[in-house]
């Protein structure tokens, strides 16, 4: 459904779903939230989730089930090898993308490692429209190099642009020709690009971008983890496929890969992931990682009250109703903060709303980390738990320097059924407040710095007392009790 119309009113997102379960959340006061951030070493990540009101760190693994897939869970065959859950989860697959083989997973990253164990070698190159963090350190990890080949438009942070995610299809030619295609380990795109806001890819230019990879033979990969949001994309803002059901969307993109993989933590509503592969050959050479990484062939590392969840989750990724409202929240999240002056992504794109920190905070340098701080701030002032996506998530270059991030954001993530409106109107006010109250945000350093993943459990502190004087003018407005 593309929106419920309203009578008397210009009509508002609506959940397509009511609440049959609830999790108590509680609002710390400001001067506890600082108490926190201190304990937490000012990352995010390091929060304990009691502590947090709106948290809206990832869309991963916290998207809400429905009572169907709460139901398929007890159905779940326990068994070590030849699980009737796993052929119904391989079924299902093949159903809505059309490749009959499937490598269980864990999770996303999971699936990364598998491949790039694969496919890369030192000095390869994989293609990409964006990398992904785990992707990415997947690839360098091995010696591989990454080429992202996003096209121009796609980073400058507001636009119209209906496909920001779209790669560059002359830079892919130009880039097999300088590097050789064998040299070429797979072409990667992903979709709804995480790490440029969400942005989806359109169906042309994943049709263009494979065909000009099967005329050089190099593998084609999708990343198919935010394919959700981008199934919405593609039919609403895609002229030539509204009219196609999102299982005929679906299937059409499926058509087009060697290989899809996921994070089931984000596409089906549940927790996994895997491969599915369309060439029995390649799957059979793929397989040996599973068993040694992962855990045996019908399984990959999962539990099968997930992979049961998953089935009905991935059947429900097919429904227009379903994958509507993640996509509409995030489009009124962003359309109001436009309205308060508050520089976001844009278009809203799928997965959360994102700031463009570095317009936020222009007096904050880049390797102080503006989105980091503008994090910080965020839990300080409301108990939002956004995630920093720039600098800070970035690891850097080999002789030691900061690799400064193209775009520099902080994502405030819409787990899937979770949140509903006045929440989300909530984020808006206290969004809009710290806006008003950027100058007194200041920067952050590493205390303790790990070489990989940095943002995960890295250390930092603020460069200043700038914390304790932004949690003052917060109580000077909403009391000592918010
Ligand atoms: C596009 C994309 N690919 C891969 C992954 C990795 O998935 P996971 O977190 O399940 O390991 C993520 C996770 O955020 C993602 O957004």
């Amino acid at each position: 459904m593309p929106e419920v119309k309203f009578y008397h009113r210009p009509a508002v997102p609506m959940e397509m779903h009511k609440v049959k379960i609830v999790q108590r959340l509680e609002l710390l006061p400001a001067a506890e939230r600082l108490q926190k951030m201190k304990e937490a070493h000012y990352n995010a990540f390091l929060l304990h989730n009691k502590d947090i009101f709106m948290d809206m760190l990832t869309d991963s693994g916290v998207n809400a089930m429905s009572d169907d897939m709460q139901a398929g869970m007890l159905r779940a065959d326990d068994a070590y090898a030849g699980s009737e859950t796993f052929y119904r989860m391989n079924r299902k697959l093949t159903e809505i993308f059309g490749m009959e083989h499937f490598l269980p997973a864990h999770q996303g990253r999971a699936c990364e490692h598998i491949i790039a164990v694969h496919f890369v070698k030192p000095g390869k190159t994989v293609i990409m429209n964006y990398h992904f963090t785990t992707s990415k350190a997947h690839i360098t990890r091995l010696g591989g190099k990454v080429e992202e080949l996003i096209k121009d438009e796609g980073l400058i942070p507001a636009s119209d642009l209906p496909f920001k995610g779209d790669i560059d299809l002359d830079k892919v030619r130009e880039c097999i020709a300088r590097e050789g295609a064998e040299n070429i380990a797979f072409l990667r795109l992903e979709a709804g690009t995480n790490l440029i806001g969400g942005q989806p890819i359109s169906y042309q230019n994943m049709k263009e971008a494979v065909a000009i990879a099967k005329e050089h033979g190099i593998p084609t990969v999708l990343d198919a983890s935010l394919l959700q949001d981008n199934l919405y994309f593609i039919k609403t803002r895609e002229d030539s496929m509204k009219d196609k059901s999102i299982r005929e969307i679906t299937r059409m993109i499926g058509d087009l890969f060697d290989l899809i993989y996921f994070s089931g933590r984000k596409f089906g509503f549940g927790r996994g992931g895997g491969c599915m592969v369309r060439d029995e050959e390649l799957f059979h050479n793929m397989e040996d990682y599973v068993t040694m990484f992962e855990g045996f062939l019908t399984y990959g590392g999962m539990s099968v009250k997930e992979m049961e969840a998953l089935i009905i989750g991935f059947e429900e990724s097919m429904d227009f109703d379903v994958i509507s409202q993640g996509p509409q929240f995030i489009r009124h999240c962003v359309d109001e903060l436009v309205k308060c002056g508050v520089p976001m992504i844009t278009p809203g794109g799928g997965l959360g709303a994102h700031i463009n920190a570095r317009e936020v905070v222009p007096h904050i340098p880049d390797h102080e980390y503006p989105a980091g701080a503008l994090t910080v701030a965020m839990y300080l002032c409301g108990g939002i738990r956004g995630m920093e996506r720039g600098t800070l998530s970035e690891e850097r270059d080999p002789d030691g320097t900061e690799h400064i991030a193209s775009v520099e954001m902080i994502r405030l993530a819409f787990p899937r059924r979770v949140f509903t409106l006045s929440q989300t109107e909530y984020v808006i006010d206290r969004v809009k407040w710290l806006y008003d109250h950027r100058h007194l945000i200041g920067g952050l350093r590493f205390t303790h710095e790990p070489k990989t993943l940095r943002f995960f459990t890295g250390r930092l502190e603020p460069v200043s007392d700038w914390p304790e004087k932004l949690v003052e003018a917060y109580i000077a407005d909403f009391g000592e009790d918010q």
